[in-house]
């Protein structure tokens, strides 16, 4: 089994888009797949069209591990879709306080999972826009991190080292396992020069390890985000989903390479 962490400090860049589309195409093709929500703002909870206001979350299962009595029945992982949900709300930024002062703090992620994590082929975890002990976490318990990079921000690449930077002191200290599986470029628009330009720079600068699918800029992502919907529901034809499916076929190859 493999878990994949989708990251990047930068905001709005399509993590959670990615996240969920990329646990519903593994679940298209016959995955068993856990979809871990990591990020306070709850989108990919919502996203999957759970109601995540009171309800239990991540938060509970967290809370008890450093509580040192977590049991199976703290992990609230409920299934909307074809694949499994384990889904936070704004709750999670709270904890996020307390952790900082916790012992063993980067690793509650990786306790949690432990006990679950065989009856998945993958666990997709999205994380928020920071380099925080949340994303800590996630990088503590994944194999892999895919990186989403927008096609229309000149500035893309900016903060990448930051990133790798926080990757490479995670292997050194935590987790030597953990490698960075590749970058996507996301909401790309062909009709724009720009994109292109930018995304030929990202494609050939030697820090990076680029997916080749590069996921369009498409208003039926944007509309399946509103819906609750996965867009392999709502546009199951479309240019979008086809590209995540490319995308997650890209994503098994490498993984399964190993
Ligand atoms: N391919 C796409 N085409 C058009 N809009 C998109 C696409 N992918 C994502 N979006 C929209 O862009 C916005 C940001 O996407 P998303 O929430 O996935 O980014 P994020 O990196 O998770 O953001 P945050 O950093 O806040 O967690 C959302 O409104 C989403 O619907
Ligand atoms: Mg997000």
């Amino acid at each position: 089994m493999k878990i994949i962490s989708v990251t990047t400090q930068k905001g709005g860049v399509g993590k959670t888009t990615s996240a969920i589309n990329i646990s519903a195409a593994l679940a298209e093709k016959g995955k068993k797949v856990l979809l871990v929500d990591l990020d306070p703002q709850g989108n990919a909870s919502i996203g999957c069209g759970i109601d995540n206001r009171g309800t239990d979350t991540i938060v509970r299962a967290m809370q008890a591990d450093i509580n040192g009595n977590f049991n199976l029945n703290d992990l609230a992982i409920t299934k909307t879709k074809k694949f499994a949900v384990l889904p936070s709300n704004i709750e999670l930024s709270n904890l996020e306080l307390i952790l900082v002062s916790v012992i063993g703090r980067e690793g509650v992620l990786k306790r949690i999972l432990e006990p679950i994590k065989d009856q998945y082929d993958y666990i997709i975890i999205d994380t928020l826009p920071s380099l925080g002990i949340l994303t800590v976490n996630a990088f503590t318990a994944s194999d892999y991190v895919i990186v989403p990079i927008l096609a229309k921000d000149y500035y893309s690449l900016q903060g990448y080292d930051a990133l790798m930077q926080s990757v490479e002191l995670t292997k050194r200290c935590i987790n030597p396992n953990l490698k960075v599986l590749g970058e996507v470029i996301t909401m790309y628009d062909g009709r724009n020069k720009n994109d292109h330009i930018i995304s030929e720079t990202i494609r050939t600068d030697e820090r990076t390890n680029l997916f080749n699918t590069v996921i369009p800029l498409s208003t039926k992502a944007a509309e399946a985000t509103r819906m609750g919907k996965t867009i392999l529901e709502h546009d199951s034809n479309g240019k979008a989903a086809m590209a995540y499916r490319n995308l997650t076929d890209e994503i098994l190859m490498r993984t399964e390479e190993e």
